[in-house]
């Protein structure tokens, strides 16, 4: 089909020059405003499109899957995770999903080392008492921290992004260690200079900070649950840029609440922008509205990716990031 035929209905206000591109490339239907599509309106966007660009936040599961329109053969997802669309139910209607990997892990890298240094060296407090005008100069015992290099730092999750963080974190003299599904390769493991725990619990039981970095699926929901987070030691900091349904939200609030664990730098919470607000109170907790992947370079790339992937695959061909059953 001639892409300038393609209906490509888009959920969500996107970077200018992605809208601008996908103007000029496909019959591209844009949101007017930022609003967050109801039900209802995806709904009937998944009955009139080709392709349907969604991002994070569109819950796109079995039920509007059932109701999609024949002519959907595409879900062009503005995004690297996934966990908001049901892929299989999709998949099994002939419907390809396809995603944004890889443009965003070294923001996202970026971020989390941000976490790792602001949360042991108390950034937010130190703001807060500059803003409060409070601040009555030096002090040789004022706000102390903890050193960060020489620390263990374990990633969980050693991906892409796990990776980005990782070569970050090695320049900052911290130990980097790693629990991962599958091993990575000697050389990977060797240049980045990290140790492979194939027991989650032990590595846990030994780190100083803790990066989550692995993406959410039904088999990494939980998977830091209450028994998991209490094997961490008091004054060891967790970080999470990743997904918050990886955590115990409630057990990780506990623990901080109770002095078990040293405190929290999160971009992302279990219930999405819902926050446990006994969590949002402490002051040893940082938390960020979700921007990992803000860089406008970033969203770009990300948009860039949309559009290669839903070209591709109106040329006849396999979207260079379509999402397949192993990925799940
Ligand atoms: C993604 O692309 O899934 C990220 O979480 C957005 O920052």
């Amino acid at each position: 089909m001639p892409t300038k035929k393609i209906k490509v209905i888009v959920t969500r206000k996107l970077p200018e020059p992605v809208e601008t591109r996908l103007h000029e490339l496909f019959d591209a239907e844009l949101t007017e405003g930022d609003d967050r599509m109801t039900r209802e309106q995806l709904a009937d966007a998944m009955q009139r499109a080709d392709v349907l660009v969604p991002t994070l936040g569109d819950r796109i599961d079995a039920g509007l899957l059932g109701q999609a329109g024949e002519r959907l053969k595409l879900i062009a997802n503005y995004g690297a995770g996934f966990d908001h669309i049901d892929v299989a139910t999709a998949l099994s209607r002939n419907i390809i999903v396809s995603n944004t990997p890889g443009v965003l892990s070294e923001d996202t890298a970026d971020m989390a080392m941000a976490l790792i240094l602001a949360v042991p060296r108390r950034i937010k407090e130190g703001m807060a008492l500059i803003q409060s005008g409070g601040w009555q100069g030096w002090e040789p015992t004022a706000l102390m921290g903890h050193r960060i290099g020489g620390k263990r730092l374990g990633i969980l999750g050693m991906g892409r992004i796990g990776q980005a963080v990782a070569r970050r974190a090695g320049a900052f003299g911290l130990q980097i260690h790693y629990h991962n599904r599958r091993r990575l390769h000697a050389q990977t493991e060797e240049a980045l200079e990290a140790t492979f725990w194939e027991s989650l619990d032990q590595m846990l039981a030994r780190i100083d900070i803790l990066s989550v970095s692995v993406p959410h699926t039904p088999s990494t929901f939980h998977l830091l649950n209450a028994r998991r987070l209490k094997l961490m030691k008091p004054t060891a900091y967790v970080v999470n840029t990743s997904r918050g349904e990886v955590i115990d939200e409630n057990a990780l609030t506990r623990q901080l609440r109770a002095g078990e664990l040293a405190g929290a730098g999160l971009d992302v919470f279990e219930h999405g922008h819902d926050i446990n607000p006994r969590l949002a109170e402490l002051e040893n907790v940082l938390l960020l509205p979700h921007m990992g992947s803000a860089t406008e370079e970033g969203r770009i790339d990300m948009g860039e990716k949309v559009i290669i992937n839903i070209k591709t695959f109106a040329d006849g061909h396999r979207p260079p990031d379509q999402v397949v059953p192993s990925m799940l």
